[in-house]
């Protein structure tokens, strides 16, 4: 049996590293949509399209028996279009965030940082409340910076401190105690986060998803394959990915090749 998991570009490999290290002999097939990124500005339509595209490729060519929607923007609007159209099992990452956010949390204060689009999506807040039937206080905010920051390799940078604190003070001062990453890119910024807000709790959905794929009970027995695709050479996804995971190749797909007409 094996996973597919893709994202809109170098981000998601926060997600393919935690399954890696926790699944070791399955075998892993990722790809990065590094000639479309960011999706984080696009609309529902444009997202869902891709999203569509992407786990394509992943089932038609690899026959993977699940696939994992790493890209929180991919996971706020997709999720439902891929679930019913396919019948194996597609997991995304915004509801295991959100579980893992209200087993943390102990006033009930929740903050979420995402891409604009997760945020206007609205999808870990109606997520959040449906599991609390209300229960929780949610606090959004939109970080369009951090994702350009991350790429740029800008991570201890003081400029990202800055802008951090420009747009997490505000939520932070509304007394939550647990933030949501909700992007792919913030787990590398979580060591930086807690630097300037050590009383927070900071939710890494590429860790909370690894529960869920327990849960599935699949037979993870293979031959630990790690392969990575991207639909662009691109010198910010090599420059992180040494970062994320280290010196795995990867390996070009032609764009025409997934795109569906
Ligand atoms: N992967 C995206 C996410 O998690 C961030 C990058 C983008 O905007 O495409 O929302």
């Amino acid at each position: 049996m094996s996973i597919g998991v893709f994202d809109s570009g170098v981000g998601g490999l926060t997600v393919f590293k935690s399954i890696a290290d926790r699944f070791k002999t399955v075998d892993i097939y990722y790809v990065g949509d590094t000639a479309r990124v960011p999706y984080g500005n696009k609309s529902r339509d444009t997202i869902v399209k891709y999203s569509l595209e992407l786990t394509e490729f992943l089932v038609k060519s690899f026959a993977v028996d699940l696939v994992v929607v790493a890209c929180n923007t991919a996971s706020s609007y997709a999720l439902d279009f891929l679930k019913n159209r396919y019948n194996i099992p597609i997991i995304g990452v915004v509801e295991p965030g959100c579980i893992a956010a209200i087993n943390a949390t102990k006033n009930g204060k929740i903050g979420v940082i995402g891409t604009q689009a997760t945020i206007n999506s609205n999808s870990y807040a109606n997520t959040l409340s449906a599991l609390t039937g209300g229960g929780v206080r949610v606090y959004q905010k939109g970080c369009p910076l951090l994702v350009p920051l991350v790429e740029e390799g800008k991570i201890e940078h003081p400029v990202t401190k800055i802008i951090l604190k420009e747009y997490l003070d505000g939520i932070v001062s509304e007394g939550i105690d647990t933030l949501i990453l909700g992007c792919t890119h913030y787990p590398v910024l979580k060591d930086v986060i807690n630097s300037i807000y050590p009383e927070l709790n900071l939710v890494d959905s590429s860790v909370a998803i690894i529960d869920y794929i327990h849960k599935l009970n699949l037979d993870l027995n293979e031959k630990g394959l790690r392969n990575l695709f991207v639909t662009d050479e691109s010198v910010s996804f090599e420059n992180l990915k040494k970062l994320i995971i280290g010196d795995i190749p990867t390996f070009k797909v032609n764009l025409d090749s997934i795109e569906l007409k």
